[in-house]
């Protein structure tokens, strides 16, 4: 949600401005880009020097700097970005926005912009309660702005109460909440299986399958883009975490299976993984020795449980939209077809991945859509539009079964 979007950041004269680096960090890690504006008050307890080292940009302080209006104006500053934050935001630059003073960069900057404002409160708890400040906060949410916090909790004053900055993970997920508005997918919660699964045979050998996740992995990347708040659980890969996407890496069946389980409840799941049907039945804590001459050690397996067949089950947590993946060597819709009744799923995208169409790690892939309606042959696309191709049908299909 974050990537490639510019943030500007006002930090005033609060203690919570101690913060403001790892918020930056936060912000960068997730693709944003941050410039930071620091009051006179900010400058107190967080220096310019952190902020431009962790924002890799110059930091603003004043506003009649010679240099700063060649190389910047207040003006373009405060309509370069899409988002104002103000964090922390003390009662007193509240208090100056709701009034419309303009007596310092920051202020100006507020004054000037034109893009949304969301403020991150921090001060003390009587001074959070004082009439003034709730008058300035009504005023201010009238008007548009957005408030992420205040929490309560220990203050630095030694009090307890409302008025705690937010901690940075909090901001930055309020964050992309604003930026997943207007989405098709806001509101909606998605899980997505990638990659094979690893079976130990002993401390050190596996029993696995060819997967590379990128179909999964690409899956999860664009229900997250159209605002869908996404985890992927993915078994062993080389794929890189998608942006905006709550990543949690597990080896084995079981493992997936549990994870798959804890992600609960969505409104879809699409379960692109390589699960391993089955398990060695016994995992000897210690290597299997190979003694020269004897008999190869026999591999007794138990099957795996099911996670598509379980998750598609009729309950109480059974998302919305259930999506599998049938990959078929041979009669690919026939097969396909069989396998949506048998584990229950409400889609089914069937691929051919005999050795010849190269769509074991290779990035272009030709999909059959199955549904209750019958097939829909999909041309040969990259996995990044089949992923992208989905998302806009999962869009649509959870829009009209709300
Ligand atoms: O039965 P098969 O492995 O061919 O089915 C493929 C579909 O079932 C895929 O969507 C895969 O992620 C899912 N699956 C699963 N758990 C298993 C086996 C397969 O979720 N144990």
């Amino acid at each position: 949600m974050l990537k490639g979007k510019q943030i500007l950041l006002i930090i005033s004269g609060g203690i919570a401005a101690y913060k403001c680096p790892d918020l930056v960090r936060a912000l960068r890690k997730r693709g944003a880009a941050v410039r930071c504006v620091l009051t006179a008050g900010g400058s107190q307890f967080v220096t310019p020097l952190a902020l431009g080292a962790v924002s890799e940009d110059k930091v603003y302080e004043a506003l009649f700097s010679l240099t700063d209006e060649a190389e910047m104006g207040h003006i373009r500053l405060s309509r370069e970005s899409d988002v104002v934050l103000v964090a922390p935001a003390t009662a007193n630059i509240l208090a100056k926005m709701a009034s419309g003073i303009a007596d310092d960069l920051a202020t100006t900057a507020l004054l000037a912009t034109d893009k949304p404002v969301i403020c991150a409160p921090a001060m003390n708890v009587r001074m959070w309660e004082n009439p003034a400040t709730a008058n300035n906060i009504k005023i201010l949410s009238d008007r548009g702005v957005g408030f992420i916090g205040p929490e309560e909790g220990d203050m630095a004053c030694g009090e307890w109460g409302l008025g705690r900055m937010s901690e940075p993970a909090q901001i930055v997920a309020a964050l992309e909440n604003f930026f997943r508005q207007g989405l098709p997918l806001d509101g909606t919660r998605a899980l997505v299986t990638s990659g094979p699964t690893f079976e130990a045979i002993d401390p050190v050998r596996y029993l696995a399958n060819r997967s590379s996740g990128k179909q999964g992995h690409a899956i999860a990347a664009a229900l997250a883009r159209m605002g869908s708040v996404t985890t992927l659980v993915s078994g062993p890969t080389h794929q890189p975490d998608p942006a905006g996407v709550e990543v949690v890496r597990v080896e084995s069946a079981v493992q997936m299976f549990d994870a798959c389980t804890h992600a609960l409840p969505v409104d879809v799941a699409v379960l692109a993984a390589a699960v391993s049907d089955w398990r060695p039945e016994q995992v000897p804590e210690d290597k299997i020795k190979k003694i020269p001459g004897a008999q190869p050690p026999g591999l007794s397996l138990v099957e795996n449980p099911d996670i598509l067949a379980s998750l598609s089950a009729p309950g109480n947590t059974r998302p919305r939209l259930v999506v599998g993946f049938a990959a078929e060597t041979d009669n690919i819709i026939e097969n396909a077809t069989a396998k949506r009744a048998r584990k229950g799923c409400d889609w089914i995208v069937a691929n051919d991945v005999s050795p010849e169409t190269g769509t074991f790690d290779g990035d272009a892939n030709t999909v059959h859509l199955i549904t209750k309606d019958g097939v829909e042959d999909w041309p040969e696309l990259s996995k990044n539009d089949v992923a992208g191709r989905l998302a806009e049908r999962i869009a649509d299909a959870l829009a009209v079964t709300p």
